[in-house]
């Protein structure tokens, strides 16, 4: 992320990068954080009570990610510590990437890809490798925030998918730019073709995703994860796609992660998975660079942060 250290060396701070090929241990962030004004961490780092606790000279944790679930918020706001996160320039990136993994998963891409290095092409097949058309289909959408509305309207675009959607809130735009229909979580499995998760993730929702939701799914039905792992519990997916419950699966995102390379989803042919990768393009890591290090800069003086996660912080 060298656009923002570079805006932070700029501004004129003096800037200690880890610079390791595997992310620190907790005791080593621990020690390197102490006496620093700021942390810029990433969502694999647990940034809890404890740590926060250790580090209470802190004013600033800004996180290179829009995702704050490895933040304990409420222990950094106790201690007048502004959290940050880099919204809004990675709608776009993550919606592709799940409109990449539904397409693939939906016509089987990976699967085909690997029949020919396999050496199972024997030459065109009338019924072989077919897959899901997506035209007219219905979407369930978990969290119709900003992610979930830009997935939405990719499959509303391409394909005039109708739009289920749970959220915390109604979004009477969205309902209106994507005929989108608030529904009951249930309801939402039941009638889907597509589910997607985009919600933010917290303790309550750990493995929402569980064999009593994936049994209420369509046996057609495919599901994509491009939010957190802990959204689904794995065992239960691999069951309920192995037993044919279930039609594939898109996973950006892993339960743990990262996912043990010999695990049994990596080779099934209708799930397609990624190492939680959607924000990853050049433009789009850069700027989420430049909004981390901006909040950094902004929560030293005191200013509001460009995606600022707990605003009341400071009274
Ligand atoms: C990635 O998962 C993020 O939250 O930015
Ligand atoms: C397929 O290649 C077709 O021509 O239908």
């Amino acid at each position: 992320m060298p656009q923002g250290i570079f805006f932070l060396h700029a501004q004129g701070y003096e800037v200690e990068v880890w610079a390791g090929a595997q992310p620190p241990t907790r005791d080593e962030l621990l020690a390197r954080t102490q006496g620093a004004d700021a942390l810029l961490c990433l969502l694999d780092d647990k940034i809890d009570a404890d740590f926060l606790h250790q580090n209470p000279q802190l004013k600033v944790v800004s996180n290179y990610a829009v995702g704050y679930n490895n933040i304990d918020v409420a222990a950094a706001t106790q201690l007048g510590i502004a959290v940050g996160n880099t919204p809004d320039v990675l709608t776009d990136a993550t919606a592709d990437l799940a409109f990449a993994l539904l397409l693939a998963v939906a016509r089987k891409v990976l699967d085909s890809h690997r029949t020919i290095g396999q050496n199972r092409w024997q030459g065109w097949e009338p019924m072989g490798h077919l897959g899901l058309d997506l035209r007219g289909k219905t979407l369930g959408i978990v969290g119709l925030g900003r992610i979930g509305q830009a997935l939405a309207q990719r499959c509303h675009a391409a394909y005039d998918m109708d739009i289920l959607y749970t959220a915390q809130s109604p979004k009477p735009e969205a309902e209106k730019r994507l005929k989108a229909k608030q529904v009951s979580f249930n309801e939402l499995l039941r009638q889907s073709d597509v589910v997607s998760v985009h919600a933010s993730y917290r303790p309550e929702l750990a493995e929402l995703f569980n064999k009593d939701a994936f049994e209420q799914m369509k046996p057609t039905a495919i599901f994509i994860n491009t939010a957190r792992g802990g959204f689904h519990n794995e065992q239960h997916l691999q069951e309920a796609l192995q037993s044919g419950q279930l039609w594939g699966a898109g996973l950006d995102v892993t339960n743990p992660e990262p996912m043990r390379p010999d695990h049994p989803l990596l080779t099934m042919p209708n799930v397609v998975i990624t190492p939680h990768i959607a924000s990853a393009t050049l433009e789009t890591r850069s700027q989420m660079s430049y909004i981390a290090a901006q909040n950094i800069v902004f929560g030293l003086e005191k200013k509001p942060l460009v995606g600022f996660v707990n605003p009341g912080v400071w009274g």
